[in-house]
């Protein structure tokens, strides 16, 4: 949560005084502008015009692994250093660093799962201007033209991507102070850089200066051609000092805060076209719809880790969480751009006609034609290096692929983890906890979860409990494991400074907080007043950090107690901007402007890691973040943090939930009912229904408002809400295979309808109806006091069914149907069959062993497939010893086949109560044969209105195989 407590105000004067005065939206002028960031005015004033840079083409240097060749500024004669990896499955990677920079430039470090295995790339041709590679058996090739430099990725005779075709690359080399003052201090940062580098610097190191003397003849070389060709351009040089000293550089104030930047300007930034796309999206997290929009005569989208105070909606400007993945889709191929950069970054979108004569030539002799529409996008990062995957596709499915090869794919949550979570700022005590514990039994509501905020710690100090109202926290963890239920508790990244706190004094006394510029831990204001904040790129302070999660250390645990990662951006009342210093200091001298955007996965990552551990590896996490950066899928689910109790909030947390899935985050969901503010009962039932079909479903609310657990809205209310608080539950099969596919394959759960509709343009710029799997379209009603909705129907022919009236409609359409309060327009796909669990209980793991029934949805063909995951629902055998039932369900002349992977074997009591048939014909009998020939008759029911069949009891367990004939 990011509103001060009462008793905070009085001390955090800086962050209440923007806040009391401004209780409605966000106050914009906390936040920097691009105007306002010195690295993005500087980049964005580069208009495009020809490029200075140049590639020294005879400085090519080709391996099985790599190509590398150099490139100089033509103005600044700063050599860098390209290389450009062809990577296996349609990628490439490239990367642009310094050739020598002052002093290593931060890399992005454990984002990556692996380093990503290439694919050779060779030389096909080269001339005096240009050099063409290829590489995926010639499918992809790549010219780089020398002047200016340029790179474009081709397949056949398409362009699919020019780099740099604007010229607006720019590459802020490390340079020293000009004056002796200023050298000074430059030099005492330089020997501070010195002490504090550790072990892992100088190991890295070693293997730095091998591959620099590898490439120094080739500097120098570059050196002397560079000034062979191009004599010392006086006008240039005088331009270049002038640019020394613009503001910015080396300090820059925003509002009271100064960044001192020791190491001055560092910014890279690069341009790509992308000629014949017009939609792009992904580059979470922004409270903005789905389809990207252009940036001109705007700020660009933003991508800095922020605690933003009531955040407005349709706007670009930074949240709590960034991926910088780009994903770019036309009818005929779909694109990524994954910008690995963890510094603050604003990307530029247009939609491009000014860089059309520098295009050129390429574009009109390939494809013949002058009015190609065209996205233009431009990365700015205040730091790092340039490393940039290009996911060449083409299918959707194949950039999920590709993407997650490289960052890993969603973790398969518990079972728990993905049915209702009861939420608020705060339960109060033990006797609260079991009052609401209690009431969800009264009302006959399932429920896993209950939530404990801030306030149940012992004064904000994380890993205690307060021990006046939280005196037995395992007496109460028992009472709710004997409900099969489960409990989460906060664990913030913000440290009190207390010498009586343990936590405080270890990670003091072993040295793992983060530093202020001078060396001295850094301390900042946040929910415990002055806090300390660990560094977690420090991977000894992660292990200890995970340690803490031992039940004999974070005393008053137990096994059904997990954990919620809040604040994590990480959030400083008293930052500039409401984060921490950007000349703050982490491992290795890095500065925290190198990996600001990396410090909430780390927070995320040693938090998942602790459960994993105290359990001695067999339990599967649960772990909920703020803040996130690509490869958070792995660790856990991520909320889109403060939302305010509004529609149009309602509204975009499906665009918001979306994005992320585009961006491998498929565990998402926004808190129901809206953070701030008391929502209407209209507004929390309409909430609770679009929840319960998002990825993530949890209700919470501000300290300050009413309280809101489903029964105090009225009966009628009630009832509404637990309709759809079950039909999540009954639904749990089904989510929880979606799961099992996108850890597997790194596909969405929840889709963007383009995605499974890609040659449909009218679903591109869908962003109220979605997609979950390949089977449901859900098209919550976000709307007050409506009495219907429009809802598109894809796919020429396709079949859609109505989950509730099982009425048949046939897309394209745009359907109008009518609602009511009660109403949760879903559709199920024809062609599909999802199990449900229909005896809903009072939690999903009472359900483990119930009956499912089968929905079998016939297409226009009459046949239908599906799939269902079964395992234990909690650790991690299935992946470790097999334990597991992978299910296929294949419906096609008029007979059900049902086939069980071989691999997976576990046994559960789970039978098949019911099959369900949506546009059936009337059948005379219905049989069922086993594998052991046995073959009997089968009660059914006819619906002729609906032409719904109902088979009852089949009676053959879940993992038995198994045919049903329709004669
Ligand atoms: C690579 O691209 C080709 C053609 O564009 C496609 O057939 C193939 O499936 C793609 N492979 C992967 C792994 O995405
Ligand atoms: C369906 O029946 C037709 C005609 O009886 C047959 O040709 C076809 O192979 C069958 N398909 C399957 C998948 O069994």
């Amino acid at each position: 949560m990011a509103a001060p407590q009462r008793s905070v105000r009085c001390i955090v004067l800086t962050w209440v005084a923007l806040h009391i005065t401004t209780t409605e939206a966000v106050d914009r002028s906390n936040f920097k502008t691009c105007e306002q960031s010195a690295f993005c005015k500087r980049q964005r004033n580069v208009k495009p015009e020809n490029s200075p840079y140049r590639a020294l083409l005879n400085s090519l240097d080709v391996t099985r692994e790599s190509v590398k060749l150099q490139l100089i500024n033509e103005v600044n004669k700063v050599p860098l250093l390209l290389e450009v990896y062809g990577l296996r499955g349609n990628m490439t990677r490239i990367k642009i660093n310094e050739l020598n920079p002052l002093q290593p430039r931060y890399e992005v470090r454990d984002v990556l799962v692996r380093e990503p295995p290439t694919v050779p790339l060779t030389v096909v041709g080269k001339d005096e201007d240009s050099v063409e590679l290829s590489f995926e058996n010639k499918l992809y090739k790549v010219i780089i033209t020398s002047k200016p430099f340029r790179m474009d990725i081709m397949t056949g005779n398409e362009l699919l991507l020019s780099i740099n075709s604007r010229g607006l690359m720019v590459f802020e080399h490390l340079r020293k102070r000009k004056d002796s003052y200023t050298e000074k201090i430059s030099n005492t940062v330089g020997s501070m850089w010195n002490k504090i580098k550790n072990v892992f610097i100088s190991e890295e190191k070693e293997e730095e200066n091998v591959e620099n003397q590898e490439v120094k003849g080739e500097s120098e070389a570059a050196d002397e051609e560079a000034q062979a060709e191009k004599p010392e351009d006086t006008n240039s040089q005088k331009e270049n000092e002038e640019k020394e000293d613009e503001a910015g550089m080396w300090e820059e104030t925003f509002k009271t805060h100064t960044d001192s930047k020791p190491n001055g300007p560092s910014s890279v930034g690069l341009d790509f076209s992308l000629p014949g796309f017009e939609h792009v999206y992904g580059i979470p997290e922004h409270a903005d719809n789905l389809k990207l929009k252009t940036t001109e005569g705007g700020d660009p989208y933003r991508l800095y880790n922020l605690d933003v105070f009531q955040y407005e909606i349709f706007n670009p400007m930074a949240l709590y969480g960034a991926v910088p993945l780009l994903l770019a889709h036309n009818l005929r191929r779909t694109l990524g751009i994954f910008w690995l950069n963890a510094a603050e970054t604003w990307v530029d979108i247009s939609s491009n006609t000014a860089g059309k004569t520098l295009f050129g030539k390429m574009l009109d002799y390939v494809q013949g034609a002058n009015e190609i529409p065209q996205t233009d996008v431009r990365w700015i990062s205040e730091s790092g290096i340039i490393d940039v995957f290009l996911l060449l596709g083409p299918s959707p499915f194949d950039v999920f692929k590709q993407y997650t090869s490289l960052t890993g794919t969603q973790a398969l949550p518990p079972l728990f983890a993905i049915s209702y979570h009861q939420c608020r700022w705060n339960y109060n005590d033990e006797d609260d906890v079991r009052t609401v514990d209690a009431g969800f039994d009264e009302h006959d509501i399932p429920y896993d979860v209950i939530w404990l905020d801030i306030e149940h710690t012992d004064g904000k100090r994380y890993f205690t409990w307060d021990p006046n109202k939280f005196p037995n926290p395992k007496e109460m963890l028992q009472n709710l494991a004997s409900k099969k239920r489960k409990m989460v508790s906060i664990v913030d990244p913000h440290i009190k400074i207390d010498s009586g706190y343990k936590i405080h004094t270890t990670i003091q006394s072993r040295n793992f907080y983060i530093k202020t510029k001078d060396g001295n831990d850094y301390e900042g204001w946040c929910w415990p007043g002055s806090a300390g904040y660990p560094d977690f790129t420090n991977p000894e302070m992660r292990s200890w950090w995970a340690s803490m999660f031992a039940y004999d250390q974070y005393e008053g645990s137990m096994d059904n107690l997990y954990t919620w990662n809040d604040m994590n951006e990480p959030s400083v009342f008293n930052g500039p901007e409401v984060t921490m210093h950007k000349d703050a200091v982490h491992m290795g001298g890095f500065e925290h402007r190198d990996v600001h955007n990396l410090y909430a996965l780390y927070v995320q990552m040693a938090t998942s890691d602790g459960q994993i551990q105290r359990s001695g590896g067999t339990e599967r996490p649960f772990v909920l973040t703020r803040g996130f950066f690509a490869g958070s899928q792995r660790y856990g689910a991520v909320w889109t943090g403060d939302n305010s109790a509004e529609w149009d909030h309602l509204k975009v947390s499906v665009p918001m939930c979306l994005s992320l899935a585009l961006a491998g985050i498929s565990f998402c969901g926004a808190d129901v009912g809206g953070f701030f503010k008391h929502p209407s009962p209209e507004l929390l039932v309409r909430w609770y229904q679009a929840g319960a079909y998002q990825p993530f479903f949890r209700a919470h609310a501000h300290l300050d408002t009413p309280r809101r657990e489903p029964w105090l809205f009225g009966d009628d209310n009630k009832l509404i809400i637990r309709t759809a608080i079950r039909e999540r539950y009954s639904l749990l099969p089904f989510w929880y295979t979606l799961f099992y596919h996108a850890y597997r394959t790194g596909e969405p759960v929840m889709r963007a309808m383009w995605v499974q509709f890609p040659d449909d343009m009218n679903t591109f710029s869908l962003d109220d109806q979605y997609m979950l799997g390949d089977a449901l379209l859900v098209r919550p009603v976000m709307e007050p006091s409506v009495r219907g909705i429009q809802v598109y129907l894809p796919g020429k022919g396709q079949v859609w069914y109505n989950v509730h009236s099982h009425q048949r409609h046939t897309g394209p359409q745009n359907l109008y149907e009518p609602v009511t309060i009660g109403t949760i327009p879903v559709y199920q796909r024809g062609g599909t069959v999802i199990a449900r669990k229909e005896r809903v209980r009072r939690s999903s793991s009472c359900m483990q062993d119930d009956p499912y029934t089968l929905y079998v949805a016939l297409n226009g063909q009459n046949t239908a497939q599906g799939d269902l995951f079964i395992d234990d629902g909690h650790t991690f055998n299935f992946e470790k010893k097999n334990e597991y039932i992978y299910k296929k369900f294949n419906f096609v002349n008029n007979s059900l086949t049902s086939s069980t992977d071989p691999v997976g074997h576990y046994k559960t009591a789970a039978w098949i109560e019911r099959i369900v048939i949506l546009g059936a014909r009337k059948p005379a009998t219905v049989t069922i044969k086993l594998p052991d020939g046995t073959e009997s008759n089968l009660n059914f029911e006819y619906n002729t209105e609906t032409s719904v069949l109902t088979i009852r009891k089949p009676a053959v367990n879940i993992a038995a195989e198994w045919s049903l004939y329709i004669r």
